[in-house]
């Protein structure tokens, strides 16, 4: 399926803070409460967050290109573009993570001439890592994050 990447729109981050995703990753649901804040962090430029659409035009998944991709306490000394990634939750867990993926790899590397691309997945999440290994991403570091005490991995690949 052909999928296109478009800057993220008020609409799309919209939909996004309503998307529920059940236990063992509902970490990853946006928080009710803080809606006004969360809607300026996936607008800012910054942290160049764009949509994933189908052939219709329907949202299927974001990503992120940078900032929004690491995780306080990782070492990020290396250049690389950073790759972060979620699809909507009822396509979730039906093998269709890395056709995603491989868009947003392929997308991101073209768009910011990137040589080497980069990962960071929180530890317990052996499905989101599963997808990038299938990909090719080795896993080069585990550390703690700051102030939480929760366990990332940075996984990385050359383009
Ligand atoms: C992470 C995400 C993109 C994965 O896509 P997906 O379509 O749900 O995942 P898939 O169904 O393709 O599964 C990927 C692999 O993980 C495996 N897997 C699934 N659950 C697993 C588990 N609990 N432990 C180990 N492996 C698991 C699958 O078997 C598959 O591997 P295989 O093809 O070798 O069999 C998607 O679930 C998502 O967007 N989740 C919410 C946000 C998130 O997790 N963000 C972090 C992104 S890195």
């Amino acid at each position: 399926m052909k999928l296109t990447f478009k800057t993220l729109q008020k609409d799309h981050a919209l939909a996004i803070l309503k998307w529920r995703y059940t236990y063992p990753y509902d970490c990853y649901n946006f928080d009710a409460n803080t809606v006004l804040e969360d809607l300026c962090y996936l607008l800012d430029p910054k942290n160049a967050f764009h949509a994933i659409l189908n052939p219709l035009g329907q949202l299927e998944g974001y990503c992120s290109f940078g900032a929004d991709g690491q995780v306080l306490g990782g070492n990020y000394g290396v250049e690389a573009l950073d790759l972060g990634m979620a699809i909507r939750p009822d396509l979730t867990g039906q093998r269709h993570g890395e056709q995603y993926a491989k868009a947003v790899m392929k997308y991101g590397a073209a768009r910011y001439g990137a040589q080497f691309l980069r990962v960071t997945v929180a530890q317990f999440n052996k499905r989101g890592q599963r997808v990038w290994e299938k990909l090719g991403f080795e896993q080069i570091e585990e550390f703690t994050k700051i102030g939480s005490g929760e366990k990332f991995v940075i996984m990385t690949r050359a383009v």
